[in-house]
């Protein structure tokens, strides 16, 4: 879809195109109370209180995404490699990430096309962040 500002035709970033911040604070909400259940991957959530981690990476999507840069503002560069290393992410802590993603962008019911790009991210930043063998 295209829209028209300052009389330049500009595409639609995909973070408009999902439906923007009420899209992904649904993901991410519904995420992580999959994550408050979980006996993995619970205790891995330093803080008592989730709501600041959902808020975080729910600032870091809407960024990713082509949203505001909040984020960033907020917590610099991502490097979110660097900032896993304290947590082991081994291969059945990556399993259920994406599990309790999975149900998270199902219930968001987007376009077969949208859920797939956002998959297709998802599951490749998972692997990355990988960073214990078990
Ligand atoms: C593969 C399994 C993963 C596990 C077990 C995991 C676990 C964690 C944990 C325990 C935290 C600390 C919570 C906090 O205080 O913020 C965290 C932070 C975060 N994670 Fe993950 N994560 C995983 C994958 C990912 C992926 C794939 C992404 C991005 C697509 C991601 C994005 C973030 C972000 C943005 C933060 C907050 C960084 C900050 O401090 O600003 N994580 N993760």
């Amino acid at each position: 879809m295209t829209e028209i500002r300052r009389g330049t035709l500009q595409e639609q970033t995909f973070y408009e195109q999902v439906g923007g911040e009420e899209t992904f604070r649904r993901l991410v909400h519904r995420f992580y109370e999959g994550v408050a259940e979980d006996p993995l991957l619970r205790p891995m959530y330093p803080e008592e209180d989730l709501g600041p981690a959902e808020e975080r990476f729910t600032l870091f999507l809407i960024q990713y995404w082509g949203g505001p840069t909040t984020y960033s503002q907020n917590r610099g560069h991502p490097r979110l490699r660097m900032r896993h290393v304290p947590f082991k992410v081994d291969r059945a802590a990556h399993d259920a990430w994406l599990k309790h993603m999975r149900v998270a962008l199902d219930e968001l019911g987007l376009s077969e096309e949208h859920d797939a790009t956002l998959w297709k991210y998802l599951t490749y930043a998972a692997a990355s962040m990988i960073n214990s063998p078990g």
